[in-house]
């Protein structure tokens, strides 16, 4: 799309019906309008809309939905991480950005991480349990998606073993008639 020199990135995706990247301040104090540039989570109120010519932009509706949300936004739910709802968006995008590059974050690295987006309802507690939730439930997805990859490897080792007695067995009964 073409965009005027001087408009704001996050105008720009508000303007194209991306309403869930909420307008809090627009000086980048509150990170409520923060989404994920090429992997990296950034208030877009601070970009202007052709820094991010070519560039991937995620945000929180686009890492899932109200039907088939996302580990880190189902957490957050569970955790009662949710009050009136408005700085939810920007903790997700700068949760996912987190657990992207850690993993396993202690409570200091969540903190830490968490420290550019602001809330007005939750004392950031449960907020805190929610991004612990959504670590700890990532991190088992991914062992019992190791879990399979081995359990499907093995039987295909045990397959391919198996085949090989069978053909030894043939060869062995067509050597006997
Ligand atoms: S609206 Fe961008 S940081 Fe507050
Ligand atoms: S839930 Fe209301 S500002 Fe965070």
């Amino acid at each position: 799309m073409a965009v005027e020199p001087q408009a704001v990135l996050l105008h720009t995706l508000r303007d194209l019906g991306y309403t869930d990247v909420k307008n809090g301040c627009e000086i980048g104090e509150c990170g409520a309008c923060a989404v994920l540039l090429d992997g990296e989570a950034v208030n877009s109120c601070m970009v202007l809309a052709m820094q991010a010519d070519g560039a991937d932009i995620v945000t929180n509706s686009g890492l899932g939905t109200m039907d088939k949300p996302h580990v880190i936004q189902e957490s957050f739910a569970d955790a009662g991480a949710i009050q009136c709802g408005f700085c939810t968006p920007g903790m997700v995008i700068s949760t996912k950005a987190l657990l992207d590059r850690n993993p396993d974050p202690s409570e200091a690295e969540i903190r830490d991480a968490l420290s550019g987006n602001l809330c007005r309802c939750t004392g950031y507690g449960q907020i805190v349990d929610a991004v612990k939730l959504a670590a700890s439930r990532l991190a088992g997805a991914s062992s019992q998606r190791e879990d399979a990859r081995s359990n499907s490897k093995r039987g295909r080792e045990l397959d391919s073993s198996n085949r090989v007695l069978e053909s030894g067995d043939q060869t062995k009964v067509g050597g006997e008639s």
